[in-house]
Formats: structure tokens, C-alpha cells, sequence
């Protein structure tokens, strides 16, 4: 039997998906979190309904930046690969909150690491980054690039988020196992999560109140299908660096939406018209973020496929299938 995978944040958006991929190709998966009430908790506790019936999934509900409680976990479970995906996520949540983010985020990321650095013949620790650590500056061409040097965050987020990549790049100089931090660029779809804007307007169009519509709809995002971003974190997985190496890699859609076409594409998923109240950019918000993925695709083959006017069908679906009885 090989070793069981962490995935940690297993009953968020993200790290549920993960886990589902995983456990579909055969692989034993510890799932770990807190499960917080940051958003409802009751949508992490239905996604983690999900893995009932599947034997190769046991689930830890721990915080992890407990740092005896992971080390304890990966060393007794002979843990060599981690999918650490738990953190304190949203932007605007962290200029009311920002020690939500110091322990979740930084405090978690360190006794991850530490956990993994003294586990024998640890293989890879993939972990999550963010786009916002790019800041709010105009784009190239070719999107945001991995080789800017992203010193510039403009919410407290980002930095936690930056200085994960620097705790890591440092952990790899010293004791030498290999990571990667993937800079996720607006993740959607079915399961997602209810403080993003696509969920809370479909919330609100369907109860009929109005939605609004920040930076006055001029806003673009490279909106990133989930099932896009779960390839791209398994290619990563399969893929380790070489001992002592540590990369950061951009994963999104490379192909950013106004935010006002964003809108209308939900309209025509729901079926109905949002009454918009424009509002201007909130403080720790960015106006674009497009992702250059040429580095992952060279090294996985990865390459999105899901369009958004599909990916944004396949979310409403979900949501008038979940929410019937309420
Ligand atoms: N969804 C996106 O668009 C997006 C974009 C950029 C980066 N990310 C990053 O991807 C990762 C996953 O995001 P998501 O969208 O699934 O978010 P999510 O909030 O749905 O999932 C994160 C999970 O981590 C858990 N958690 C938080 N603090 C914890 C702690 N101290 N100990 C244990 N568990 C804890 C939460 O309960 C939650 O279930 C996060 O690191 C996030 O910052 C997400």
C-alpha cells in the first residue's frame, strides 16, 4: 500500500475536490481541518458528507498550526506527500480580522513544513499560494508572470500568502525537500464557496435583492474551473522538483472576464436578471488578474478546458440542486 496523502482544508472548496480526485485514482487520503465558521460551516460539513461510504478516507478535524498535532499525524501515518490547501482565505475578511491570517496562515504553513521536514524520505509538500500576491498593477500581454518579483501586496492576505513561498523557499535551502506553491487564480464551480462573488450573487438574484457590483463592474478576474484547478494541483503532485528545489507556479484559466460579463453569463445560467447597485473598488481589492500558466503547462501539459459560460452553468446547476429544500 503507498503511503496516504494529507490533504489539508479537506472540507473546503478546493481541498474537497482534491481529496475526490485522489481517492478516485486509488490513493489513501488523511483529510484535516478545522472546519471554521469563516463561511457556513454547514456547506463543509455536507462536502464532507460526500466521502461517507469511501474507506480510503479518514478525516482530522484539527487546526494546522497545531504543530505537535501534525507532525504526529504525518509521522504516524508515514506521510511523504502533502496537499496543504487549509488557510484563512478572502481579502476583504482580513483587513477586519488580520490574526485570523497569522495563525491560520502562517502559523499553519510553519508546522506543515516542520512536520514534513522531519518525516523520513518526505517526497513533496504542494501547498497554496494565491495571485493576489501579484498585487494591483497593470498586466502584460502575457498575464502575470512568475518571475516578477510580487513584492507589492496590497491586502494582508497576499503577504501571508507571500511570505508562505518565502518560509518554503527558505525550508528548502535548509533541509531540502522538494515544494511547490501554486498561485491559484479564482477558482469556481460547484461547492464553491459562499463569500466569492459569483456565489453571493446567485444567493442574491435568486431571493430577487440586489447585488453590488465593486470597482463599478470594471474589475476582470481569470476565472479558473474547478475541476481545471484539481488537474493542475495533481500534474504539480506528480511532478516534484528536484531534492532542495522549491517552485512557485501561476494555475488559472489565462483568460480574464469584466466582471459585468461575468454577471450577465450567471444571469443566462440562472435565468434571471440581477438588479446591479454599482459601488466603487474596495480597500485590498485588485482590478485584474490574468495568469501566464506557461510554466505549469510545460511541465504538466496542463491546460484548462472548462469555458466559463459552461463552468458557470454547471455551478447553478449545483446550487438549485443543493438549496431546493431551502
Ligand atoms: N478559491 C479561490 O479562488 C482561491 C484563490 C487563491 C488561493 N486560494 C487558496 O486555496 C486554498 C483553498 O481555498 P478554498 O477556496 O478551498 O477555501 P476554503 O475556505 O473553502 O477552504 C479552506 C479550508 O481551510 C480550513 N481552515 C482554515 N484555517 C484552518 C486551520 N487553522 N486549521 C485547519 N483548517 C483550517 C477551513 O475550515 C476551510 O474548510 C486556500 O489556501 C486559499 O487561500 C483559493
Amino acid at each position: 500500500m503507498t503511503a496516504p496523502i494529507i490533504v489539508t482544508g479537506a472540507a473546503g472548496f478546493i481541498g474537497h475536490a482534491v481529496a475526490h480526485r485522489l481517492l478516485a485514482r486509488g490513493e489513501h487520503v488523511i483529510g484535516v481541518d478545522i472546519v471554521n465558521d469563516y463561511y457556513d460551516p454547514a456547506l463543509k460539513e455536507a462536502r464532507l458528507a460526500t466521502f461517507e461510504g469511501q474507506n480510503n478516507f479518514t478525516f482530522e478535524r484539527c487546526d494546522v498550526a497545531d504543530a505537535a498535532g501534525i507532525a504526529k499525524l504525518v509521522k504516524d501515518n508515514g506521510v511523504r506527500r502533502v496537499v496543504h490547501l487549509a488557510a484563512q482565505a478572502g481579502v476583504r475578511y482580513s483587513i477586519e480580522n488580520p490574526f485570523a491570517y497569522e495563525r491560520s496562515n502562517l502559523a499553519g504553513h510553519l508546522s506543515v513544513m516542520e512536520a514534513c521536514r522531519h518525516a523520513p524520505d518526505f517526497e513533496h509538500l504542494v501547498y497554496a499560494s494565491s495571485s493576489s500576491v501579484y498585487g494591483d498593477k497593470p498586466m502584460g500581454g502575457e498575464g502575470f508572470s512568475e518571475d516578477e518579483p510580487a513584492m507589492s501586496p496590497v491586502s494582508l492576505y497576499a503577504a501571508t500568502k507571500r511570505a508562505c513561498e518565502l518560509m518554503s523557499q527558505s525550508y528548502a535551502t535548509l533541509y531540502g525537500f522538494p515544494q511547490t506553491g501554486l498561485r491559484f487564480f479564482t477558482v469556481y464551480g460547484p461547492w464553491g464557496r459562499p463569500d466569492m462573488a459569483y456565489f453571493s450573487f446567485t444567493q442574491k438574484i435568486l431571493k430577487g435583492e440586489s447585488i453590488e457590483v465593486f470597482g463599478n463592474g470594471k474589475m476582470a478576474r481569470d476565472f479558473t474551473y474547478i475541476d481545471d484547478i484539481v488537474d493542475g494541483i495533481l500534474g504539480a503532485l506528480d511532478n516534484p522538483p528536484a531534492t532542495g528545489e522549491h517552485r512557485v507556479l501561476n494555475i488559472g484559466d489565462s483568460h480574464p472576464v469584466g466582471l459585468m460579463e461575468m454577471i450577465e453569463t450567471l444571469e443566462r445560467a440562472i435565468g434571471r436578471e440581477a438588479v446591479k447597485v454599482m459601488r466603487p473598488m474596495q480597500p485590498g481589492d485588485v482590478t485584474a488578474t490574468y495568469a501566464d500558466v506557461s510554466k505549469l503547462h510545460a511541465l504538466t501539459g496542463y491546460k484548462p478546458k472548462v469555458m466559463l459560460a459552461e463552468g458557470l452553468q454547471r455551478f447553478a446547476d449545483w446550487y438549485l440542486d443543493h438549496y431546493k429544500a431551502g
